[in-house]
Protein backbone atom coordinates (compact mmCIF):
# COMPACT_ATOMS: atom_id res chain seq x y z
CA UNK A 1 0.00 0.00 0.00
CA UNK A 2 1.02 3.69 -0.86
CA UNK A 3 -0.22 6.88 0.33
CA UNK A 4 -1.24 7.76 -2.69
CA UNK A 5 -5.14 7.60 -1.46
CA UNK A 6 -6.11 6.27 -5.37
CA UNK A 7 -9.55 5.77 -4.04
CA UNK A 8 -9.87 9.12 -2.50
CA UNK A 9 -13.75 10.73 -2.86
CA UNK A 10 -14.99 7.39 -3.37
CA UNK A 11 -17.82 6.01 -1.15
CA UNK A 12 -17.80 1.93 -1.42
CA UNK A 13 -20.59 -0.06 0.10
CA UNK A 14 -18.52 -3.35 1.02
CA UNK A 15 -21.22 -6.12 1.69
CA UNK A 16 -20.39 -9.74 2.96
CA UNK A 17 -21.94 -12.78 2.62
CA UNK A 18 -21.78 -16.26 4.20
CA UNK A 19 -18.52 -17.59 4.35
CA UNK A 20 -14.92 -18.32 5.31
CA UNK A 21 -13.64 -15.94 3.65
CA UNK A 22 -15.57 -13.14 6.06
CA UNK A 23 -12.19 -13.32 7.87
CA UNK A 24 -10.33 -11.08 4.65
CA UNK A 25 -12.89 -8.73 4.43
CA UNK A 26 -11.27 -7.35 7.96
CA UNK A 27 -8.28 -6.51 6.10
CA UNK A 28 -9.84 -5.53 2.39
CA UNK A 29 -12.08 -2.95 4.68
CA UNK A 30 -8.66 -1.63 6.20
CA UNK A 31 -6.92 -0.93 3.25
CA UNK A 32 -10.17 0.23 1.18
CA UNK A 33 -9.70 2.94 3.80
CA UNK A 34 -6.51 3.58 3.67
CA UNK A 35 -6.85 3.92 -0.12
CA UNK A 36 -8.81 6.83 1.08
CA UNK A 37 -12.11 5.32 0.10
CA UNK A 38 -15.08 5.67 2.76
CA UNK A 39 -16.67 2.08 3.48
CA UNK A 40 -20.22 1.36 4.48
CA UNK A 41 -20.49 -2.74 5.35
CA UNK A 42 -23.09 -4.17 5.07
CA UNK A 43 -23.78 -8.27 6.47
CA UNK A 44 -26.01 -10.97 5.73
CA UNK A 45 -26.59 -12.69 8.82
CA UNK A 46 -24.73 -15.80 7.27
CA UNK A 47 -21.65 -13.68 7.31
CA UNK A 48 -22.50 -12.54 10.91
CA UNK A 49 -21.72 -16.36 11.46
CA UNK A 50 -18.23 -15.59 10.27
CA UNK A 51 -17.06 -12.59 11.67
CA UNK A 52 -18.66 -9.86 14.44
CA UNK A 53 -20.09 -6.36 12.67
CA UNK A 54 -17.95 -4.75 15.73
CA UNK A 55 -14.84 -5.38 13.95
CA UNK A 56 -15.65 -3.64 10.10
CA UNK A 57 -17.83 -1.14 12.33
CA UNK A 58 -14.05 -0.36 14.11
CA UNK A 59 -12.46 -0.55 10.75
CA UNK A 60 -14.50 0.93 8.37
CA UNK A 61 -15.34 3.66 10.97
CA UNK A 62 -19.17 3.76 10.76
CA UNK A 63 -22.03 1.58 12.09
CA UNK A 64 -22.57 -1.60 10.13
CA UNK A 65 -25.93 -2.58 8.47
CA UNK A 66 -26.97 -6.35 9.52
CA UNK A 67 -31.01 -5.77 8.90
CA UNK A 68 -33.54 -4.10 6.55
CA UNK A 69 -36.04 -3.41 9.68
CA UNK A 70 -32.74 -0.93 10.87
CA UNK A 71 -34.85 1.73 12.36
CA UNK A 72 -31.31 4.43 12.41
CA UNK A 73 -32.51 6.08 8.68
CA UNK A 74 -34.94 8.52 8.98
CA UNK A 75 -37.32 7.76 6.56
CA UNK A 76 -36.41 3.97 7.30
CA UNK A 77 -35.19 2.88 3.99
CA UNK A 78 -31.66 2.11 4.33
CA UNK A 79 -32.27 -0.10 1.52
CA UNK A 80 -32.64 2.79 -0.86
CA UNK A 81 -30.38 5.43 0.78
CA UNK A 82 -27.21 3.08 1.28
CA UNK A 83 -26.26 3.20 -2.50
CA UNK A 84 -27.14 6.36 -3.93
CA UNK A 85 -24.12 8.33 -2.80
CA UNK A 86 -22.60 5.04 -3.47
CA UNK A 87 -19.41 5.24 -6.43
CA UNK A 88 -19.81 0.67 -5.99
CA UNK A 89 -21.12 -1.95 -4.24
CA UNK A 90 -17.92 -4.25 -3.93
CA UNK A 91 -19.50 -8.28 -2.37
CA UNK A 92 -16.47 -9.99 -0.64
CA UNK A 93 -17.07 -12.55 0.05
CA UNK A 94 -19.66 -13.41 -2.74
CA UNK A 95 -21.03 -17.09 -1.95
CA UNK A 96 -23.10 -19.39 -4.54
CA UNK A 97 -26.26 -18.82 -2.56
CA UNK A 98 -25.93 -15.01 -2.96
CA UNK A 99 -25.19 -14.79 -6.14
CA UNK A 100 -27.95 -17.41 -7.26
CA UNK A 101 -30.01 -14.73 -5.60
CA UNK A 102 -28.69 -11.47 -7.30
CA UNK A 103 -29.51 -13.58 -10.20
CA UNK A 104 -32.97 -13.90 -9.58
CA UNK A 105 -33.36 -10.36 -8.34
CA UNK A 106 -35.14 -11.96 -4.83
CA UNK A 107 -34.88 -9.25 -2.37
CA UNK A 108 -35.73 -10.97 1.03
CA UNK A 109 -32.60 -9.17 2.92
CA UNK A 110 -31.07 -5.49 2.94
CA UNK A 111 -27.75 -6.74 1.39
CA UNK A 112 -29.59 -7.97 -2.12
CA UNK A 113 -32.49 -5.81 -1.60
CA UNK A 114 -29.94 -2.99 -1.64
CA UNK A 115 -28.13 -4.45 -4.79
CA UNK A 116 -31.86 -4.74 -6.58
CA UNK A 117 -32.67 -1.38 -5.57
CA UNK A 118 -28.83 0.30 -6.66
CA UNK A 119 -28.99 2.80 -9.82
CA UNK A 120 -28.20 0.12 -11.85
CA UNK A 121 -25.92 3.21 -14.40
CA UNK A 122 -24.20 4.77 -11.76
CA UNK A 123 -23.57 2.64 -9.14
CA UNK A 124 -21.76 -1.05 -10.69
CA UNK A 125 -21.50 -4.39 -8.97
CA UNK A 126 -17.94 -6.03 -8.24
CA UNK A 127 -18.35 -9.80 -6.96
CA UNK A 128 -15.45 -11.40 -5.40
CA UNK A 129 -16.82 -15.17 -5.44
CA UNK A 130 -15.32 -17.15 -2.43
CA UNK A 131 -16.51 -21.03 -2.24
CA UNK A 132 -15.49 -24.77 -2.33
CA UNK A 133 -14.18 -25.42 -5.99
CA UNK A 134 -16.87 -28.23 -6.48
CA UNK A 135 -19.48 -25.25 -5.92
CA UNK A 136 -17.62 -22.92 -8.21
CA UNK A 137 -17.48 -25.22 -10.88
CA UNK A 138 -21.18 -26.22 -10.83
CA UNK A 139 -23.15 -25.93 -13.75
CA UNK A 140 -25.69 -23.73 -11.70
CA UNK A 141 -22.77 -21.44 -10.14
CA UNK A 142 -21.09 -21.19 -13.68
CA UNK A 143 -24.80 -20.19 -15.15
CA UNK A 144 -25.24 -17.77 -12.42
CA UNK A 145 -21.85 -16.31 -12.54
CA UNK A 146 -22.95 -15.71 -16.33
CA UNK A 147 -26.09 -13.90 -15.79
CA UNK A 148 -24.90 -11.77 -13.33
CA UNK A 149 -21.91 -10.36 -16.05
CA UNK A 150 -24.84 -10.78 -18.78
CA UNK A 151 -26.92 -8.22 -15.97
CA UNK A 152 -23.47 -6.20 -15.64
CA UNK A 153 -21.27 -6.83 -12.39
CA UNK A 154 -18.05 -7.40 -12.57
CA UNK A 155 -16.24 -10.51 -11.09
CA UNK A 156 -13.15 -10.25 -9.36
CA UNK A 157 -11.38 -13.57 -9.16
CA UNK A 158 -11.89 -16.00 -7.51
CA UNK A 159 -8.48 -17.44 -7.50
CA UNK A 160 -7.37 -21.25 -7.32
CA UNK A 161 -5.33 -22.94 -4.43
CA UNK A 162 -5.81 -24.07 -1.11
CA UNK A 163 -9.42 -23.79 0.34
CA UNK A 164 -10.26 -23.99 3.92
CA UNK A 165 -12.22 -27.20 3.24
CA UNK A 166 -8.87 -28.87 2.73
CA UNK A 167 -9.37 -29.04 -1.10
CA UNK A 168 -7.01 -27.16 -3.81
CA UNK A 169 -8.54 -25.41 -6.54
CA UNK A 170 -10.19 -22.77 -7.65
CA UNK A 171 -12.81 -20.75 -4.90
CA UNK A 172 -10.39 -19.03 -3.22
CA UNK A 173 -10.89 -15.16 -3.19
CA UNK A 174 -8.62 -12.81 -3.71
CA UNK A 175 -6.88 -11.29 -1.32
CA UNK A 176 -7.39 -7.99 0.72
CA UNK A 177 -4.81 -6.04 -1.11
CA UNK A 178 -5.65 -7.54 -4.79
CA UNK A 179 -8.90 -6.92 -4.67
CA UNK A 180 -8.29 -2.95 -3.51
CA UNK A 181 -5.85 -2.92 -6.55
CA UNK A 182 -8.76 -4.52 -8.79
CA UNK A 183 -11.26 -1.44 -7.28
CA UNK A 184 -8.14 0.80 -7.75
CA UNK A 185 -7.92 -0.35 -11.53
CA UNK A 186 -11.61 -0.43 -12.43
CA UNK A 187 -12.11 3.53 -11.47
CA UNK A 188 -9.39 4.02 -14.36
CA UNK A 189 -10.42 5.38 -17.52
CA UNK A 190 -9.98 2.96 -19.84
CA UNK A 191 -7.36 4.81 -22.15
CA UNK A 192 -5.58 1.52 -23.44
CA UNK A 193 -8.52 -0.53 -23.81
CA UNK A 194 -7.66 -3.42 -26.71
CA UNK A 195 -4.48 -2.06 -27.46
CA UNK A 196 -1.34 -4.66 -26.61
CA UNK A 197 1.49 -3.06 -24.56
CA UNK A 198 4.96 -4.35 -23.86
CA UNK A 199 7.37 -3.03 -21.30
CA UNK A 200 10.90 -4.08 -20.17
CA UNK A 201 11.88 -3.18 -17.01
CA UNK A 202 14.71 -3.33 -14.21
CA UNK A 203 18.26 -3.46 -14.90
CA UNK A 204 20.20 -7.06 -17.05
CA UNK A 205 22.42 -9.29 -15.31
CA UNK A 206 25.77 -9.82 -17.78
CA UNK A 207 27.95 -12.62 -16.30
CA UNK A 208 31.66 -12.37 -16.07
CA UNK A 209 31.78 -16.06 -14.43
CA UNK A 210 28.89 -18.44 -12.51
CA UNK A 211 29.03 -16.11 -9.43
CA UNK A 212 29.75 -12.78 -10.64
CA UNK A 213 28.28 -10.14 -13.51
CA UNK A 214 27.95 -6.98 -14.84
CA UNK A 215 24.73 -5.20 -13.44
CA UNK A 216 23.48 -1.49 -12.33
CA UNK A 217 21.02 0.12 -10.01
CA UNK A 218 17.52 0.35 -11.72
CA UNK A 219 15.54 -1.53 -9.15
CA UNK A 220 12.59 -2.04 -12.12
CA UNK A 221 9.68 0.06 -10.04
CA UNK A 222 8.99 2.65 -13.10
CA UNK A 223 8.44 0.27 -15.59
CA UNK A 224 6.48 -1.97 -13.23
CA UNK A 225 4.43 1.09 -12.73
CA UNK A 226 4.07 1.55 -16.07
CA UNK A 227 2.83 -2.18 -16.66
CA UNK A 228 0.07 -1.90 -14.26
CA UNK A 229 -1.07 1.73 -15.71
CA UNK A 230 -1.09 0.23 -19.20
CA UNK A 231 -2.82 -2.51 -17.23
CA UNK A 232 -5.32 -0.13 -15.56
CA UNK A 233 -5.94 1.55 -18.46
CA UNK A 234 -7.66 -1.77 -20.53
CA UNK A 235 -4.01 -2.51 -22.41
CA UNK A 236 -2.97 -6.16 -22.76
CA UNK A 237 0.74 -5.97 -21.26
CA UNK A 238 3.27 -8.18 -21.24
CA UNK A 239 6.18 -7.44 -19.06
CA UNK A 240 9.79 -8.28 -19.75
CA UNK A 241 11.91 -8.08 -16.69
CA UNK A 242 15.37 -7.85 -15.72
CA UNK A 243 15.99 -9.67 -12.28
CA UNK A 244 14.31 -7.49 -9.49
CA UNK A 245 11.97 -8.81 -6.73
CA UNK A 246 9.32 -6.80 -7.62
CA UNK A 247 5.36 -7.74 -7.20
CA UNK A 248 3.58 -9.10 -10.52
CA UNK A 249 0.68 -6.30 -11.35
CA UNK A 250 -2.13 -8.12 -11.27
CA UNK A 251 -3.55 -8.85 -15.22
CA UNK A 252 -0.02 -8.49 -16.48
CA UNK A 253 2.12 -11.45 -18.29
CA UNK A 254 5.21 -11.29 -16.79
CA UNK A 255 8.72 -12.68 -18.43
CA UNK A 256 11.91 -13.04 -16.32
CA UNK A 257 14.62 -12.62 -17.98
CA UNK A 258 18.96 -11.71 -17.09
CA UNK A 259 20.68 -10.66 -19.59
CA UNK A 260 20.40 -8.30 -22.40
CA UNK A 261 20.75 -10.63 -25.35
CA UNK A 262 17.65 -12.75 -23.67
CA UNK A 263 15.75 -9.37 -23.03
CA UNK A 264 16.47 -8.57 -27.01
CA UNK A 265 15.26 -12.44 -27.62
CA UNK A 266 12.04 -12.33 -25.99
CA UNK A 267 10.86 -8.68 -26.85
CA UNK A 268 11.63 -8.86 -30.60
CA UNK A 269 8.64 -11.25 -31.49
CA UNK A 270 6.57 -9.76 -29.52
CA UNK A 271 7.32 -6.27 -30.71
CA UNK A 272 6.03 -6.66 -34.20
CA UNK A 273 2.22 -7.77 -32.66
CA UNK A 274 2.16 -4.87 -29.61
CA UNK A 275 0.66 -1.62 -30.52
CA UNK A 276 3.13 0.32 -27.92
CA UNK A 277 6.73 -0.49 -26.21
CA UNK A 278 7.66 0.85 -23.44
CA UNK A 279 11.95 0.61 -23.18
CA UNK A 280 12.19 1.33 -19.59
CA UNK A 281 15.11 -1.03 -19.03
CA UNK A 282 18.26 -0.09 -17.73
CA UNK A 283 20.18 -2.37 -19.99
CA UNK A 284 23.73 -2.82 -19.92
CA UNK A 285 25.67 -1.46 -22.69
CA UNK A 286 28.06 -4.20 -22.77
CA UNK A 287 28.57 -7.70 -21.99
CA UNK A 288 31.66 -9.93 -21.24
CA UNK A 289 32.61 -11.36 -24.79
CA UNK A 290 32.84 -14.50 -23.18
CA UNK A 291 31.64 -16.13 -19.43
CA UNK A 292 34.01 -18.25 -17.78
CA UNK A 293 32.80 -21.52 -17.50
CA UNK A 294 34.24 -22.19 -13.96
CA UNK A 295 34.59 -19.19 -11.61
CA UNK A 296 37.36 -17.27 -11.83
CA UNK A 297 39.92 -17.72 -8.63
CA UNK A 298 41.54 -14.69 -7.03
CA UNK A 299 45.47 -16.69 -6.96
CA UNK A 300 48.52 -15.71 -5.06
CA UNK A 301 50.67 -13.13 -6.68
CA UNK A 302 48.86 -12.91 -9.81
CA UNK A 303 47.62 -9.66 -11.10
CA UNK A 304 43.40 -8.99 -11.27
CA UNK A 305 41.63 -10.24 -14.58
CA UNK A 306 40.87 -8.39 -17.43
CA UNK A 307 37.98 -8.97 -19.73
CA UNK A 308 36.90 -8.42 -23.42
CA UNK A 309 33.78 -6.53 -24.00
CA UNK A 310 31.24 -6.72 -26.83
CA UNK A 311 27.81 -3.91 -27.04
CA UNK A 312 25.03 -5.61 -26.65
CA UNK A 313 21.88 -5.21 -29.21
CA UNK A 314 20.11 -2.29 -28.79
CA UNK A 315 16.51 -3.48 -28.14
CA UNK A 316 14.68 -0.16 -28.74
CA UNK A 317 16.78 1.29 -31.55
CA UNK A 318 15.76 -2.98 -32.90
CA UNK A 319 12.13 -2.42 -32.37
CA UNK A 320 11.85 1.28 -34.27
CA UNK A 321 13.32 -0.61 -36.83
CA UNK A 322 11.32 -3.11 -37.31
CA UNK A 323 9.16 -2.06 -40.21
CA UNK A 324 5.84 -1.71 -38.79
CA UNK A 325 6.53 -0.88 -35.45
CA UNK A 326 4.85 0.40 -32.62
CA UNK A 327 4.64 3.01 -30.47
CA UNK A 328 8.28 3.62 -29.11
CA UNK A 329 8.79 5.41 -25.88
CA UNK A 330 12.93 5.40 -24.65
CA UNK A 331 14.10 6.03 -21.39
CA UNK A 332 17.40 8.18 -20.58
CA UNK A 333 18.38 8.13 -17.10
CA UNK A 334 21.24 10.96 -16.98
CA UNK A 335 22.51 12.02 -13.83
CA UNK A 336 23.12 15.73 -15.93
CA UNK A 337 21.50 18.16 -18.72
CA UNK A 338 18.88 15.33 -18.82
CA UNK A 339 16.69 17.77 -21.36
CA UNK A 340 19.66 17.39 -23.92
CA UNK A 341 20.57 13.96 -23.50
CA UNK A 342 16.96 13.26 -24.32
CA UNK A 343 16.76 15.02 -27.34
CA UNK A 344 20.24 13.64 -28.99
CA UNK A 345 18.37 10.16 -27.74
CA UNK A 346 14.99 11.13 -29.76
CA UNK A 347 17.23 11.53 -33.34
CA UNK A 348 19.44 8.46 -32.01
CA UNK A 349 16.84 5.95 -31.64
CA UNK A 350 14.55 7.25 -34.05
CA UNK A 351 11.40 6.87 -31.41
CA UNK A 352 8.68 9.76 -31.14
CA UNK A 353 8.90 9.99 -27.22
CA UNK A 354 11.60 10.01 -25.17
CA UNK A 355 11.44 10.04 -21.24
CA UNK A 356 14.24 11.40 -19.35
CA UNK A 357 14.63 11.16 -15.89
CA UNK A 358 17.97 11.57 -13.52
CA UNK A 359 19.66 8.02 -12.64
CA UNK A 360 20.73 8.96 -9.21
CA UNK A 361 16.86 10.80 -8.52
CA UNK A 362 14.70 7.69 -9.41
CA UNK A 363 16.90 4.66 -8.92
CA UNK A 364 15.20 2.15 -6.61
CA UNK A 365 13.13 5.14 -4.95
CA UNK A 366 8.80 5.24 -5.30
CA UNK A 367 9.00 8.72 -6.73
CA UNK A 368 10.53 10.31 -9.43
CA UNK A 369 9.99 13.87 -11.63
CA UNK A 370 9.83 12.82 -15.66
CA UNK A 371 10.48 15.11 -18.61
CA UNK A 372 8.90 14.36 -22.18
CA UNK A 373 10.71 15.04 -24.88
CA UNK A 374 9.14 14.57 -28.53
CA UNK A 375 9.36 16.62 -31.98
CA UNK A 376 6.87 18.76 -30.57
CA UNK A 377 8.77 20.01 -27.61
CA UNK A 378 8.94 19.37 -23.89
CA UNK A 379 6.72 18.27 -20.77
CA UNK A 380 7.42 17.51 -17.30
CA UNK A 381 5.83 15.37 -15.13
CA UNK A 382 4.40 16.07 -12.69
CA UNK A 383 5.64 19.61 -13.62
CA UNK A 384 6.82 22.52 -11.65
CA UNK A 385 9.97 20.79 -10.33
CA UNK A 386 7.67 18.18 -8.13
CA UNK A 387 8.39 15.20 -7.74
CA UNK A 388 5.62 12.38 -7.49
CA UNK A 389 4.96 8.74 -7.05
CA UNK A 390 5.83 6.50 -10.04
CA UNK A 391 2.36 4.98 -10.50
CA UNK A 392 1.01 8.88 -10.44
CA UNK A 393 3.19 9.24 -12.67
CA UNK A 394 3.13 6.12 -14.78
CA UNK A 395 -0.43 6.92 -15.09
CA UNK A 396 0.35 10.15 -16.32
CA UNK A 397 2.59 8.73 -19.05
CA UNK A 398 -0.11 6.47 -20.24
CA UNK A 399 -2.48 9.20 -20.89
CA UNK A 400 -0.05 11.23 -22.86
CA UNK A 401 1.16 8.02 -24.94
CA UNK A 402 -2.81 7.29 -25.64
CA UNK A 403 -3.48 10.54 -26.64
CA UNK A 404 -0.13 10.63 -28.84
CA UNK A 405 -1.36 7.24 -30.34
CA UNK A 406 -4.95 8.39 -31.32
CA UNK A 407 -3.85 11.52 -33.13
O1 LIG B 1 21.30 3.02 -22.57
P1 LIG B 1 20.59 4.15 -23.30
O2 LIG B 1 20.77 5.45 -22.62
O3 LIG B 1 20.86 4.16 -24.76
O4 LIG B 1 19.03 3.80 -23.10
C1 LIG B 1 18.03 4.58 -23.69
C2 LIG B 1 16.84 3.73 -24.00
O5 LIG B 1 17.21 2.62 -24.80
C3 LIG B 1 16.12 3.11 -22.82
O6 LIG B 1 14.74 3.19 -23.12
C4 LIG B 1 16.58 1.68 -22.79
O7 LIG B 1 15.61 0.81 -22.26
C5 LIG B 1 16.83 1.39 -24.25
N1 LIG B 1 17.94 0.44 -24.49
C6 LIG B 1 17.66 -0.76 -25.09
N2 LIG B 1 18.69 -1.62 -25.36
C7 LIG B 1 19.96 -1.30 -25.06
C8 LIG B 1 20.25 -0.07 -24.46
C9 LIG B 1 19.21 0.78 -24.17
O8 LIG B 1 16.49 -1.06 -25.34
N3 LIG B 1 20.92 -2.15 -25.34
Amino acid sequence: MSDRQDLAGRHIVLGLTGGIACYKAAELTRELVKAGATVQVVMTEAAEHFIGAVTLQALSNRPVFTSQWDAREANNMAHINLTRDADAVLIAPASADFIAKLVHGRADELLSLACLARPITSCPLLLAPAMNREMWAHPATQRNVAQAIADGGHMLGPAAGDQACGETGAGRMLEAAELCDELIAFFQPKLLAGRRVLVTAGPTYEAIDPVRGITNLSSGKMGFAIARAAAEAGARVTLVAGPVSLRTPRGVTRIDVRSAVQMHDAVLPLAASSDIFVATAAVADWRPSSASAQKIKKLAGSSAPSFELTENPDILAAVAGLAKPPFCVGFAAESSDVARHAREKLKLKNVPLIVGNRGPATFGLDDNALLLVDAQGERELPGGGRRADKLALARQLVAEIARRIKS
